[in-house]
């Protein structure tokens, strides 16, 4: 593996004049500005050239001839002693296609006959929709970041571009900042957090699309000529799509050739935008979704984008996600850079449904207590008037019917236990049945006069709203500061629609896209600082709200309602290709399966789940002693090695995907001191046996051990070799039959 000194990040500069920096008055102090008069020749003397190395790679970017910023460089890294010219304008290719169209800028304003998609669009008050960024100047914040100022080239419009790059992994966090000065507002129509661009070539690009018990299948095509968009307009970061890709380039494959990767950490609306030019390079555009956006900027205002997140990797799509994946635990989630291993949990959801009573759930606590259970989680249906999914959204008390005494008695048995004690909520919706919607009907989003869409007889409240953040932080800080709770199941059971705020003037009611989803944020971010105990969970039915966003202030997902192990398979496969396996949260529950009623043993499940984030989630009260004893050894041989699992390197060493048979999935602790495995074998058919597994990644020249946590492998398997003769070599598992599944832990000496 190659190594790389510290993280360099270089200005380098064509020339050393500097002529023509301007003062730009009253926000931005020292910036500096190009200003129309500049002439060629001036512009020319000044080309700085910027450079980004972390990780394995390098990304670089200039300023051009006309003062556009453009890119240079975004691959492999490069040597440090090699130079990168001053970048140039691509030529206009004949009398359509403009040289301003052609290069591929940074972060291009629409304007100056752009026919690629823009990164920013604004209509200033007079009408005019013009807008040409040119740079004005950089500054460095630290060691491992730039930040560029562009200005329009007359008019008081700046953007200022944030690069970070992570030293270790590659990974470069990108957004900008959007000042109007000025002297009338201006409405941003279109914005982006970054523009990229990959040379010219034949890329495949790999997306994740779902629904509702249907997430995270993985899309793979090729990119051609046109306009191909990743998004959603609901409001929410939502199921059908993923703000996540991977591209390889020519014949990348899992673990081997050049690959690009990227995820916008957004919770709304977001757009993602991938376009092969004339000059056959492919331009990536990712941020606010544009439809429907409408941002005014008044005078000395601001709009922030969201982070736009890439990174490169010369290992395959494998080492695409082991990057981001260690990306995301040192850097995005809450308890980066170390996040703790996740509690193994129990959730009583399957198990009660919204029949939730004092005595139920101290029942099933007890058995759960028993399996070596870490947390009890009870789910929806404590609150309110809540017998069914009509009624009791939004009034977040506890039913006294349910629970006569308050959840105290409850939460004191289960601290008795030994375990923690979570709680779900649906903070952002209300029924229209609640005293909440009866006294404030105001508070949803809503178009006056026009009907209120429900889905799951359920409305969204509108989170902008002043008010409707003081009562969301509200409850939840009481309910947290009166209750001994160690979590939250922060559920979202619906997308938008209807998203009016008619509390706001109508040219400024499209601002709910951004401030919903911003005083989300600091909501979370409220409750974290105030109650640094507890840990969050992002569901909205499922894999709804999975993103870097979200993931700045939750600690795991719901990845998927829909938990047949066979299933989970594949959606596991598709999840953890963006994100780490730390936060997949995986329950093993009841057979035959409510969604397919295909009946799997226990010991399957249990294997499945364990491949996540463990949780069990079936109905304890119907388990046999044989069961309670399976997975009480299984909870605890997942205790001794779930750091690996959820932290490791993770190796697909065979895709469930395609329809195969087979499946094997490996982690290996970051010091390789450690792996673990997992097989299944779907239906053995014509007595096929099961691949010989090759490992990856371990030391070659370390000892390990192998173990049997569940399975066995071929009678003349050692149990004791090296990691080349475990990679080399590989190992006959004994693995038939249907859903049957087997793991293993390799040990070094
Ligand atoms: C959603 C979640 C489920 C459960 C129910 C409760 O569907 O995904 O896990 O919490 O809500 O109503």
């Amino acid at each position: 593996m190659k190594t790389f000194p510290l993280l360099k990040l270089a200005l380098l500069s064509a020339s050393a004049g500097l002529a023509f920096a301007v003062a730009l008055g009253s926000t931005s102090g020292a910036l500096a500005q190009t200003t129309a008069e500049q002439t060629a020749a001036q512009r020319a003397a000044y080309q700085p050239v910027f450079r980004l190395d972390g990780g394995d790679m390098t990304y670089a970017f200039g300023v051009n001839e006309r003062g556009e910023l453009q890119q240079l460089y975004w691959g492999e890294r490069i040597g440090a002693n090699d130079k990168i010219a001053p970048a140039k304008s691509a030529p206009e290719w004949a009398s359509h296609d403009s040289s301003y169209t052609n290069t591929p800028q940074e972060y291009a304003g629409w304007g100056a006959g752009l026919y690629q998609e823009p990164a920013l669009k604004v209509t200033f008050a007079d009408g005019v929709r013009d807008l040409v960024l040119h740079y004005v100047t950089s500054t460095k914040p630290d060691e491992s970041s730039v930040d560029v100022v562009l200005k329009d080239i007359s008019r008081a419009v700046t953007v200022t571009l944030h690069y970070t790059i992570d030293p270790g992994t590659g990974v470069l966090a990108r957004s900008a900042t959007i000042v109007n000065n000025e002297p009338k507002p201006i409405l941003i129509e279109q914005a982006a957090a970054a523009g990229y661009s990959l040379p010219r070539g034949e890329y495949t690009l790999n997306y994740l699309t779902g629904r509702w018990a249907g997430e995270w299948t993985l899309n793979s095509e090729p990119i051609r000529p046109g306009m191909k968009v990743l998004e959603s307009r609901r409001g929410m970061s939502g199921f059908q799509s993923n703000p996540w890709f991977a591209i390889g380039k020519d014949d990348a494959g899992e673990e081997h050739g050049e690959t690009w990767f990227g995820a916008l950490a957004w919770s709304g609306s977001w757009r993602i935008a991938f376009d092969k030019d004339t000059l056959d390079k492919v331009r990536i555009t990712g941020g606010f979704n544009p439809f429907d956006f409408g941002y005014p900027l008044k005078r000395g205002e601001q709009l922030e984008t969201p982070i736009f997140y890439t990174g490169y990797s010369h290992q395959g799509y494998g080492g695409a996600s082991r990057l981001l994946a260690k990306f995301t635990l040192a850097h995005v989630l809450p308890q980066a850079p170390n996040p703790k291993p996740r509690p193994v949990i129990y959730n009583s959801w399957e198990a009660t449904e919204m029949n939730v009573s004092e005595a139920g759930q101290i029942a099933l606590a007890e058995k759960a207590a028993s399996l070596g259970i870490d947390r009890f989680v009870m789910d929806d249906g404590w609150f309110g008037k809540r017998k069914t999914d009509h009624a009791g959204l939004g009034d977040w008390y506890v039913d006294p019917d349910k629970f006569p005494h308050g959840l105290k008695p409850l939460i004191d048995k289960v601290h008795a236990l030994k375990m923690d004690f979570g709680l779900w909520v649906e903070p952002e919706m209300v029924n229209p049945d609640s005293d909440l919607y009866r006294k404030h009907p105001e508070w949803v989003l809503n178009f006056p006069g026009r009907p209120r869409n429900e889905q799951r007889t359920q409305m969204v409240l509108n989170l902008a709203r002043p008010d409707v953040r003081a009562y969301v932080f509200g409850f939840l800080d009481k309910l947290l500061s009166e209750n001994d709770i160690s979590f939250l199941k922060w559920d979202y059971n619906r997308s938008w629609s209807e998203p009016g705020w008619d509390q706001m003037p109508p040219d400024e009611q499209k601002k709910v896209y951004v401030e919903f989803i911003r005083n989300l944020y600091s909501i979370l971010a409220e409750l974290r600082q105030k109650h640094p105990g507890v840990e969050i969970e992002s569901c909205s039915s499922g894999g709804g709200r999975v993103e870097l966003g979200i993931l700045r202030y939750t600690d795991e997902v719901w990845p998927s309602d829909n938990t047949d192990p066979l299933d989970r398979l594949t959606q596991q496969d598709g999840f953890t290709r963006a994100y780490p396996v730390q936060i997949m949260l995986s329950w093993v529950t009841d057979s035959p399966h409510w969604l397919n009623n295909r009946a799997t043993s226990l010991t399957y499940r249990m294997l499945v789940s364990m491949e996540g984030s463990l949780g069990i989630g079936a109905n304890l009260n119907n388990w046999t002693a044989e069961d309670f004893s399976t997975a009480k050894r299984l909870i605890a041989a997942y205790h001794g090695v779930q750091k690996t699992i959820t932290q490791g390197d993770l190796y697909r060493l065979i895709s469930p995907t395609n329809g195969s048979e087979f499946t094997a999935t490996e982690m290996v602790a970051a010091d390789k001191s450690q792996a673990v495995f997992f097989a299944y074998v779907h239906s053995t058919n014509e007595g096929r046996g099961f691949p010989v597994l090759q490992l990856k990644g371990l030391d070659p020249a370390a000892t390990y051990t192998l173990k049997s946590i569940e399975g066995k492998t071929a009678p003349d398997t050692p149990t004791e070799a090296s990691g080349a003769w475990w990679m080399n070599h590989g190992i006959d598992l004994m693995l038939r039959g249907d859903f049957q599944g087997a793991a293993f832990s390799l040990d070094k000496k």
